[in-house]
């Protein structure tokens, strides 16, 4: 007897009645998918919609992504922020065309051997463009399958994890599973939502067991996130006459790795107190070998990155001599018309604060 899938269809009839009208629904180039589902992990929708049609216009194939330099695509994905996934992109885009002939994986195990590719964005992959019954399970369906079970496990522990794919992939019809993995997202994106969910409208409401319980609020359980460190550190805006900014490029690889930032002192833990700007020019000197003048601190900017706090306090000068010293780094002078020197959203901020508007 053929398996029941009765979440399944509710879920899909709910998906064609209510799912979101968004640019990568109903289709299924394989490369439209990919760079959407990407972005999509850990962007939001809203401001995914702002990339994604801008990002296939600049890069319309894979062969154009592959060619490209990592600067520009690192430019276009300017202000979207975890830039590793831009350069996780522009290398499997290299291994696609040059590797693979230009020809798409068409196995779960083939996108999983890409960089950035995780199971469950392979799963999606598979499921929208090939029709091929795989699960997915990011955050949002980690959430929505919580309460539906009711999971008292931690949902990011690793027995939690098993328990989670299971339910995921028992839960998965054979038909039509890429609409039924794009309907569990938007579930979890509008209808069992964090805060507040939507119960009185929800499609799998007489199914699920946290609501039948009365006890949604208390699902996910989370183990204690743990307390993320607090760094300090010090930039120097070093400004030419016309406004332009001394900048460097950070190392590929390593934290905003490829993206441009002002000079900047290393971090520091716990963050130190704003210096004095005669130490400051002092630094600049020692540390860069740049003579500048009318040293002035401006403020501070503030960013929480995934696995810490940081507190930048900006200082800015006028540039009088010299160039910075330093192993091979890369130095240019950058201001707001320079789209093809990437900047993050963090020195963004800081840039700003020197008048300097970085334009997304
Ligand atoms: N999150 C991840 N992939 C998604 C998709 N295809 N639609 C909506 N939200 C998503
Ligand atoms: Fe989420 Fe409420 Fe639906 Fe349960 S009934 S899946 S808690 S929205």
């Amino acid at each position: 007897m053929a398996r029941e899938y009765p979440y399944a269809d509710r879920l899909l009839e709910f998906y064609r009645a209510s799912g979101r009208v968004l640019p990568w629904r109903g289709d299924k180039d394989p490369y439209h998918i990919w760079i959407s589902e990407i972005m999509l992990q850990q962007t939001g929708v809203t401001s995914v919609c702002r990339y994604y049609e801008r990002f296939l216009e600049r890069f319309p194939t894979v062969a154009r992504l592959a060619q490209a330099d990592l600067q520009e695509v690192l430019g276009a994905w300017q202000g979207m922020g975890y830039y590793r996934r831009a350069q996780h992109l522009h290398r499997a885009a290299v291994i696609i065309q040059d590797g693979l002939k230009g020809q798409w994986p068409e196995t779960l195990e083939g996108w999983l051997a890409l960089p950035g590719i995780g199971r469950s964005t392979a799963g999606a992959i598979m499921a929208i463009c090939w029709n091929r019954r795989h699960p997915i399970l990011d955050g949002n369906c980690k959430r929505v399958l919580s309460r539906i079970m009711a999971l008292n496990e931690p949902v990011n522990s690793s027995q939690a994890t098993r328990m989670l794919w299971h339910w995921a992939d028992l839960l998965t019809p054979p038909e039509q599973p890429g609409d039924y993995a794009q309907a569990i997202m938007d579930l979890g994106a509008v209808v069992c939502t964090l805060r507040d969910p939507k119960c009185n409208i929800c499609p799998w409401q007489g199914g699920c067991r946290a609501f039948a319980e009365s006890r949604v609020g208390e699902y996910p359980n989370r183990m204690k996130a743990k307390v993320r460190p607090r760094y300090g550190q010090q930039a120097i805006l070093v400004q030419e006459s016309t406004g332009a900014v001394l900048m460097r490029r950070r190392p590929e690889g390593g934290l905003l790795g490829g993206m441009w930032e002002p000079l900047s002192t290393p971090r520091q833990t716990p963050p130190q107190p704003p210096s004095d700007v005669v130490e400051m020019q002092d630094q600049l000197e020692r540390h860069w070998q740049v003579h500048g003048c009318d040293m002035k601190r401006l403020g501070r900017v503030q960013h929480a990155f995934t696995h810490f706090h940081l507190t930048v306090w900006v200082y800015s000068c006028r540039y009088v001599s010299g160039w910075p010293q330093g192993a091979g780094e890369e130095i240019c002078w950058w201001d707001a018309g320079h789209s093809d020197m990437p900047v993050s959203t963090l020195h963004a901020k800081v840039l700003a604060m020197a008048g300097q508007e970085v334009i997304n």
